[in-house]
């Protein structure tokens, strides 16, 4: 039975061109980036080498990229460091209701902290409205963070148009892009953002690391007290070969011309669901403000584990999960407003650069297989 990885918005593999730019570091970049002498230059050229590739995929200034352990520390640095470097109450921050728990947990902390939190509503396709941002910004408005495209749904939000809202208002936007960077256009000026997090191991760079960018002139704390690491913004010595893991795989992604086959392998489908499923088969997520790799669908009537679990060497994501025999769906799919009826039998698909068409119609024959064999699904 042939293995089909088709789960990339949880985790990518590392290019091989990736693999084979850490293989070298490993033996030479041993020595501690900070140190003037001999034995640190291999390390300190990798690291700001990275650097400077990591800021080429968003658009900035080498020295705005600090390197973090990934997408979660990126947005929690986002979060509790602007907070933290008001340092006072009131303050108030504006999320939506759809963002990744590194979003909403540090959300959480702040709301306990005496922050008072606004989580926008999404639309059905996962979408903010720009007019309900604008109505909740207010003086106490410190920080606005709205994630550049889902994980569940790929849905992309208005991002250009909600960061020019807060700019009319001077307050300072974080976009959380794990699952765009290296899939859509991720420029930090076209976009119009402030903070801007990314997370190596969705974009084919290892896992434990990412980075954020900071526009030059915002104010950030640290969360990780020490020496003076990535310009005092993040302490702890640098590991060079996973930021140059970073750094090549920020670069292989600029190009971004196989995401355009990868669009039409993902669109090619939905089309032979839908041949099979008809109505019975739902998109989740918004037709086309939508991540190319990106195809969550529900098979009404049916659970969408069920379907994962007797698809044997198929690997990828339900939208709900089981508690003690009840389906619970998503929050993600509940803000959306999708029933449980059909979110029950949500299935998240998500396409990579190495994907087949041969996989996909694999997928689709196993598929069929499974919800017309008597076997419950
Ligand atoms: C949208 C989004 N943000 C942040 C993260 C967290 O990234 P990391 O796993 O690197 O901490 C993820 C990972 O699932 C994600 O999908």
């Amino acid at each position: 039975m042939n293995r089909i990885y088709l789960d990339h918005n949880a985790s990518t593999p590392v290019d091989p061109r990736v693999a084979e730019v850490m293989r070298t570091l490993l033996e030479t970049s041993f020595g501690n980036p900070s140190n003037p002498h001999w034995a640190a230059q291999p390390a300190k050229q990798a690291l700001e080498a990275a650097r400077a590739q990591v800021a080429a995929l968003v658009g900035c200034a080498a020295g705005e990229i600090v390197f973090t352990s990934g997408g979660s520390e990126a947005n929690n640095l986002a979060l509790k460091g602007v907070f933290y470097a008001r340092g006072k109450n009131p303050a108030h921050i504006i999320t939506s209701a759809i963002e990744h728990p590194s979003i909403l947990a540090p959300c959480d902390f702040l709301e306990r902290q005496g922050v008072r939190i606004t989580r926008l509503p999404v639309d059905g396709t996962g979408r903010v409205d720009p007019d309900d941002l604008r109505r909740a910004i207010t003086s106490a408005t410190i920080l606005i963070t709205l994630m550049h495209a889902n994980n569940e749904v790929g849905t992309i939000q208005p991002i250009e148009a909600c960061a020019r809202i807060a700019r009319e208002h001077g307050v300072p936007f974080h976009t959380d892009a794990a699952q765009s960077a290296a899939k859509i256009s991720t420029s930090v000026d076209e976009l119009g953002v402030d903070l801007l997090s990314i997370a190596g191991h969705k974009l084919y760079a290892p896992k434990g690391v990412g980075a954020l960018y900071i526009r030059r002139g915002s104010r950030i704390e640290p969360l990780i007290h020490g020496a003076g690491h990535e310009s005092g913004r993040r302490a702890g010595t640098e590991s060079a070969l996973l930021t140059a893991g970073l750094g090549a795989a920020c670069e292989i992604g600029l190009d971004l011309a196989w995401t355009q086959r990868v669009r039409e392998l993902r669109d090619h489908f939905l089309a032979r669901l839908r041949d099979r499923f008809g109505d019975r088969v739902v998109l989740n997520g918004h037709p086309e403000y939508r991540l190319p790799n990106t195809l969550n669908v529900s098979f009404v009537g049916h659970r969408g584990a069920d379907i994962l679990a007797a698809l044997d060497g198929i690997a990828a994501s339900t939208g709900a999960a089981c508690h003690s025999g009840r389906v619970e769906i998503s929050s993600v799919l509940r803000a959306m407003g999708v029933t449980e009826a059909v979110g029950s039998g949500a299935v998240r698909f998500s396409l990579g650069r190495t994907t087949t068409q041969d996989e996909i119609d694999e997928t689709v024959e196993r598929i069929s297989g499974v919800t017309s064999s008597g076997t419950g699904v």
